[in-house]
């Protein structure tokens, strides 16, 4: 998929950036990788981090989402795009609104239409488990990203190019302000017990590596406007404090605003129109702007399915499940 392309990556300083960068470099085939964001430490950091990321097919751009002057230049010559860059910490969204509006919605939308101008080729944009049914800002501009990418397609005009399309998936394991480092770094300081919102509480689970790996097969995969879902398992968050430190008391918090006790990747609504196939669900647009050929021949060769009535994919109602001793493996 990437022979001889120009692939950037909006956010590319962060942790899904980073792993997707590295991979590529290490791959080697693609002609170069474009990492796009704003803070020049955090470029400074990640050259310094991994000789990997002095690679000679790696440029560093420096610029904001919100800016779309700024991100047309960058895609000169670019064919692929991941659009990675977001706010995305809860409780700072509840407190400055207008911030993640600018960001995770303006970003969105100056970043289809720079990519539209500037001819790139195809553009992933990065979606949460918390844009679906939204009860917090956060998920509610995802939910607009989400939406602006697959209208996207609508204006391409007769060359159909960029093609749009949504990755969406769930907590990702180690990635920068999730839990695992936060505990481990309580644990390692000598904490006395480690504080859980609720008993029940269910998270999907992901790990970076899977992340990329699929977003790199949704390449290959897209034909415009879909939301791709991976199939992954849950987890009880009781359950990771348990597994990375079996000999702590837990004390119970309760759900911070703008939490939910379960998460969903697939609603009861979106199930409507959406297909199932072995290692993922594929939300379908439901206005189709385009020749649907190709399409129709990729969910036939995959087997896909609909899904039945009645359907959605939540993390408490999930068939898979990593129990305590695999997420000890995992984690430590
Ligand atoms: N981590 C998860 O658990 C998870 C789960 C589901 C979906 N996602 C989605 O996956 C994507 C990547 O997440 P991540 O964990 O890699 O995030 P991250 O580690 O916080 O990285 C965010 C990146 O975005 C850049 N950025 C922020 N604002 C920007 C702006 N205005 N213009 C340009 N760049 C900007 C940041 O660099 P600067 O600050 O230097 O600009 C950084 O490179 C996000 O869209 C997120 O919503 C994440």
């Amino acid at each position: 998929m990437f022979q001889n392309k120009n692939i950037l990556i909006t956010g590319g300083t962060g942790s899904f950036g980073r792993a997707l960068a590295r991979k590529l470099l290490i791959e080697n085939k693609c002609n170069k990788v474009i990492i796009f964001s704003r803070d020049e430490w955090k470029q400074w950091e990640m050259r310094q981090s991994d000789p990997i990321f002095n690679h000679p097919k790696i440029r560093y751009f420096l610029g904001d989402v919100r800016d779309v002057r700024r991100l047309s230049r960058s895609f000169n010559e670019v064919n692929y795009i991941v659009h990675a860059a977001a706010l995305k910490q809860v409780p700072t969204a509840e407190y400055n609104p207008s911030e993640f509006v600018n960001t995770n919605i303006i970003g969105a939308m100056n970043v289809i239409d720079a990519a539209i101008d500037c001819k790139v080729e195809k553009v992933i944009a990065l979606s949460t488990d918390k844009a679906v049914n939204p009860i917090n800002l956060y998920g509610a501009t995802k939910l607009c990203s989400d939406k602006l990418f697959v209208a996207g397609n609508s204006y391409v005009g007769a060359k159909r190019q960029p093609t749009f399309s949504v990755v969406r998936y769930g907590n990702v394991s180690e990635s920068r302000g999730s839990i695992i480092p936060l505990w481990r770094k309580m644990i390692a300081e000598g904490a006395a017990s480690l504080s859980i919102t609720d008993k029940r509480m269910t998270r999907f689970w992901i790990s970076l590596e899977q992340t990329v790996d699929f977003v790199c097969s949704c390449f290959k995969n897209m034909h415009g406007g879909e939301i791709f879902v991976p199939k992954i398992p849950s987890i009880y968050i009781e359950d990771l404090a348990q597994a990375m430190a079996p000999n702590l008391p837990h004390t119970y918090m309760g759900i911070r605003e703008g939490e939910k006790l379960h998460e969903q990747m697939v609603s009861l609504e979106d199930a409507r129109h959406t297909m199932e196939m072995k290692d993922f669900y594929i939300i379908m647009p439901e206005i189709y702007s385009h020749e649907q050929s190709g399409l129709k021949k990729f969910l036939a060769e995959g087997g896909a399915v609909k899904v039945p009535e009645g359907f959605y994919y939540a993390s408490n109602t999930n068939t898979q499940w990593l129990d305590v001793e695999t997420l000890r493996r995992l984690v430590t």
